[in-house]
């Protein structure tokens, strides 16, 4: 029986805004993420793409439309994991505490815990570090560490917000290998999001594109590239390059429609061009 074609999370026509409905944040979203999935939310800065994570983790209510998670309203709690782009370590307890405080509220007992926490260490290549504070780690490392306590939770879903845009170049690329490792072992579905072309059509099965104000679905991408793509780096391929010739043209249409051509250049940085492999 294949129930893997039901939707994990659905989105349906959902409208946010603030200040009184003085913002429009978003503006009739629908798209759907099947179980497993990796999918990229991918948009200039200011399109909403950290209130659709908020709306699907349940920690905002929508203003019009639904949201459903595993068949219900959703609600913050261990099934829907959140990474920032800072790791929100607590800074008095160490790697290891961190995630076994995580555990802690999935209601394992302490031998579980240390066990799970020693296995995800190992996972995250930190299993030295496990009794050093959050200030001793890099930034990659204090990465590293919110990874572990996320998944150390078993989530059904991983909700990412420019978990790696902080992070040095080399130490991005590293870890979004180990990220598409864990996620091929674990299958999770994971919602990333990004405002880096590359790193989406890298990373994710399917790019979801917004534009900006109100933030809207401009189109829905399938990403079919060989997989796993840890090993084969996809980057060199042709149908990489059209990808991204093709969402980067959604966006400069973008910036024709309108949009104030500063405001795109500056949610949209380096234009990604560093991050490709100079041969
Ligand atoms: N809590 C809030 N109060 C007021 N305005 C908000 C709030 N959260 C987001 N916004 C506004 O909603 C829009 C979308 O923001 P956000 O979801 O953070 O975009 P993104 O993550 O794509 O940069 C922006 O105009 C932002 O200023
Ligand atoms: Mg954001």
């Amino acid at each position: 029986m294949d129930t893997t074609s039901e939707p994990l999370i659905s989105l349906r026509h959902v409208g946010k805004s603030f200040k009184d409905g003085k913002v429009r944040a978003l503006e009739d979203i629908s798209f759907d993420v099947r179980p497993g999935e990796f999918i990229s939310l991918v948009g200039p800065s200011g399109c909403g793409k950290t209130t659709l994570l908020r709306l699907i983790n349940g920690l905002i209510p929508t203003d019009d439309g639904t949201v459903r998670v595993m068949g219900a309203t959703p609600q913050p709690g261990p099934d829907l994991a959140m990474v920032f782009q800072s790791a929100r370590l607590l800074p008095w307890l160490t790697v290891t505490g961190n995630i076994e405080f995580a555990l802690s509220l999935r209601g394992l007992d302490r031998k579980e815990q240390s066990k799970r926490s020693m296995s995800l260490l190992g996972a995250v290549g930190l299993r030295d570090f496990a009794e050093a504070f959050p200030h001793e780690l890099s930034g990659g490392m204090q990465q590293r560490v919110g990874l572990a306590r996320a998944l150390a939770v078993e989530p059904k879903v991983l909700l990412m917000d420019e978990p790696f845009a902080a992070l040095d170049a080399m130490t991005r690329e590293v870890l979004r290998r180990e990220l598409l490792q864990m996620w091929s072992s674990r299958r999770m579905a994971i919602v990333f999001v990004t405002h880096d072309i590359d790193e989406a059509i890298m990373l994710s099965q399917r790019i979801v594109l917004l534009r900006p104000r109100p933030g809207r679905v401009d189109e829905i991408v399938d990403v079919d590239l060989p997989e796993p793509r840890w090993q084969n780096d996809p980057r060199t391929l042709p149908a990489f390059a059209a990808m991204r010739d093709h969402l980067w043209s959604r966006i400069h249409d973008m910036v024709r429609d309108g949009a104030e051509l500063e405001e795109l250049a500056g949610a949209f940085p380096k234009a990604d061009a560093g991050e490709t492999p100079v041969r």
